[in-house]
């Protein structure tokens, strides 16, 4: 008998309070498993759906973009990779739907996470762990490796990115964090962007040099500091308004390749100075077409295994329960520093 879901819905656009109530349990189709979920993370986007009431049109929905938990049926299809038991961290999506049926979303007790994007947890990892990561590997992939965008060298085989320079504005953002980490371990030298107070952490995850994004001679200090460097470009982990044109006039100045990758949707209308701004949402079509996403997501098992990669920003865990994910949202909401809101279930 399939087991008894729970899920924080909400139940209508912009509605502020989630309700934990009973969901359907979805059986894996092919390619797919179900995991007992056992921590999930918080982001931006789980705020700006419920606060904004962007992107998610059919209610009641259920949010969450990352997942850890153990898995719980596996499709016939996938039994050579993963088996009842495993523990496991990967992406949720509740943009998709499968009849109506929010299963691949994060906040619920029992729900699907799609291969390609999931792993398994190293012994020595926990859930609370793990869970940092989904979204801002992700994220950070797709804006650095997609062809579209600044199309460098994964870290797959270690060096491709040596003698050459990336800027990362936002170095301390889950994404950011996300994205020194496998810069650096492709080989690039990063030069990061944050404020002062989490310099040590970026610098910890691979970033040669740090700035402080609230120093007035912030755009100079980095002209001065990257001219001379074979610079391939900025990818704008955090990207507003402001900082995007920051991004733009460093690159017009220090010289190098004049692209910015940007999590902003839309940012491109912010490009300035002849430097092009692309802009990723979720992940370029590309990765995902050409296997890149793929073989990150192999890659990732294994550099977490091996101690490479690092789950960072590190977790706090805010909640206990699928009772506490609002509160968890709300949270995150007012904004975090260096670090990624989890809620255990
Ligand atoms: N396009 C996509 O596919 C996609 C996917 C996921 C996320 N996103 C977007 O990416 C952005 C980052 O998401 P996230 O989850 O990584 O956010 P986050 O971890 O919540 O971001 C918090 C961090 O932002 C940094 N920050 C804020 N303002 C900054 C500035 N002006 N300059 C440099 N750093 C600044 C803070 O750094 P300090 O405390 O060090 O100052 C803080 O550590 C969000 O806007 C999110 O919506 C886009």
């Amino acid at each position: 008998m399939a087991p008894t879901n729970h899920a924080a819905w909400l139940k209508a656009k912009q509605d502020p309070i989630m309700v934990v109530e009973e969901a359907p349990y979805t059986s894996p189709a092919e390619g797919e498993l179900v995991i007992r979920t056992k921590a999930v993370a918080i982001n931006p986007a789980d705020w700006h759906i419920q606060d904004k009431g962007m992107l998610v049109t059919k209610f009641p929905a259920i949010l969450g973009c990352d997942v850890a938990g153990e898995v719980v049926e596996v499709h016939p299809s996938l039994a050579n990779r993963f088996a009842v038991g495993d523990r496991v961290f990967g992406s949720a999506n509740p943009l998709f739907n499968k009849d109506g049926v929010y299963c691949y979303s994060g906040f619920q007790e029992y729900m699907i996470p799609k291969p390609p994007q999931i792993a398994k947890i190293p012994e020595h990892t926990t859930y609370k762990d793990a869970v940092v990561l989904p979204l801002g590997v992700n994220t950070a992939a797709s804006c650095i490796f997609s062809k579209e965008i600044l199309n460098l060298s994964m870290p797959l085989h270690s060096d491709g990115g040596k003698g050459k320079t990336l800027l990362v504005w936002g170095a301390s953002s889950s994404v950011g964090a996300c994205g020194v980490q496998m810069a650096a371990l492709a080989g690039y030298d990063v030069v990061a962007v944050a404020s002062s107070k989490n310099h040590d952490m970026v610098k910890g995850l691979g970033a040669k040099t740090c700035f402080d994004q609230n120093n007035t001679t912030i755009v100079d200090d980095l002209v001065e500091h990257l001219k001379g460097k074979d610079v391939v470009g900025a990818y704008a982990a955090i990207s507003t308004p402001l900082t995007i044109p920051l991004c733009c006039e460093v690159l017009d100045k220090c010289g190098g390749n004049k692209v910015v990758a940007s999590v902003m949707p839309g940012a491109e209308a912010f490009s300035s100075r002849g430097v092009s701004v692309q802009a990723n949402f979720v992940a370029m079509h590309s990765f995902v077409a050409e296997g890149k996403m793929t073989a990150i997501w192999e890659w990732l098992e294994k550099a977490l295994r091996e101690g490479r990669m690092k789950c960072m920003p590190p977790h706090e865990v805010v909640g206990h329960g699928l009772g506490d994910v609002q509160k968890a949202v709300d949270l995150m909401g007012k904004g975090v520093s260096g670090k990624k809101l989890v809620v255990v279930l």
